[in-house]
């Protein structure tokens, strides 16, 4: 491993799904500017690679991330002035972006703390799982600023305003049964079947048509701002643009299994890809 890539980033990629995890447990996976550019090449590495259906978002050791660097990501680059300031923003901000229009579905397994920063990856996710002890907090009000870098848009889009307001203004912590309860994530379950449950998860996403699959996590991004009207015809328009980039015409073998075959039932599960 090179001194660029050295704790940022690691991944394996096992029976379809790619397994990337924030690497630097020393630093409880703070954000470097090194680690956000390493996870920006890792991305890209993934998105296209044939054997890799899903992507799961992990972290080594105690953490899942504590959030941006205070001393690299905030300190050493506005010592840099705003050109270093907006180069390391960029490079955060790139990333994440990414991630939140993946080619691939992508699932957020939070293992420990999950701090600040660390809700722009958790949003960028499409779904969420973590432990039952992880540990979420908006600490930003702590060191004296507001939660910046996207992450108020993303608990007001995540949570009601109440909750938003609670963790914004009292940098208070919540344990994974408590964010599960508040939907900031999908599921919480006990620390030793964090891997297992969401290898399921992710086998799931495996059984489903990929071009689909793109297509539908778009459209739950997406429709939120619109209008009813405007959601109506964008859906038309990307279901019409989905049967194009479908060339193994799914719905219709659906359809065949279903009807024809009868070898399958679409209400309990995928048909046979
Ligand atoms: N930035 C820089 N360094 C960090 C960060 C961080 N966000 N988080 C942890 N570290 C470093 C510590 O400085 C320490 O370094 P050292 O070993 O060289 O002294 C090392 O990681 C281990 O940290 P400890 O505090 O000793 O670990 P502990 O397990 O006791 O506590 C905790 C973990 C609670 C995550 C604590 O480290 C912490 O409060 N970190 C800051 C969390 C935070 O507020 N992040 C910023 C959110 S706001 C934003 O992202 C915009």
């Amino acid at each position: 491993m090179s001194e660029e890539q050295a704790d940022t980033v690691t991944y394996t990629v096992e029976n379809g799904v790619a397994w990337v995890y924030f690497s630097r447990p020393a630093k409880r996976n703070a954000m470097s500017p090194k680690l956000n550019r390493r996870m920006m090449e890792v991305l890209d590495e993934l998105e296209f690679r044939d054997d890799v259906g899903a992507l799961v978002l992990g972290g080594e050791g105690t953490a899942w991330s504590a959030g941006m660097d205070l001393k690299e990501y905030f300190r050493e680059t506005e010592a840099n002035g705003l050109r270093g300031v907006r180069k390391s923003q960029s490079e955060s901000y790139g990333w994440f972006r990414r991630l939140r229009w993946y080619q691939k579905p992508t699932i957020a397994m939070v293992n420990g703390w999950c701090f600040g920063g660390g809700f722009g990856p958790l949003f960028a996710c499409d779904l969420a799982i973590c432990s039952d002890d992880a540990k979420f907090g908006l600490s930003e009000i702590n060191w004296g600023i507001l939660p910046g870098g996207g992450v108020t848009k993303v608990v007001v889009d995540l949570l009601p305003m109440r909750d938003a307001m609670w963790l914004t203004l009292t940098g208070d912590l919540i344990d994974g049964k408590q964010a599960s309860a508040m939907r900031l994530v999908n599921e919480s379950v006990p620390a030793d079947q964090l891997k297992a449950r969401t290898s399921e998860i992710a086998n799931m996403m495996l059984e489903k048509n990929p071009v689909t699959l793109k297509f539908a996590k778009d459209a739950v991004r997406r429709v939120g701002l619109m209008t009813y009207d405007e959601a109506e015809d964008y859906l038309v328009r990307m279901q019409e643009a989905c049967n194009f980039h479908d060339k193994t015409e799914g719905r219709k073998e659906g359809i065949r299994q279903f009807i024809d075959e009868k070898s399958y039932k679409p209400g309990l599960g995928a048909y046979d890809k």
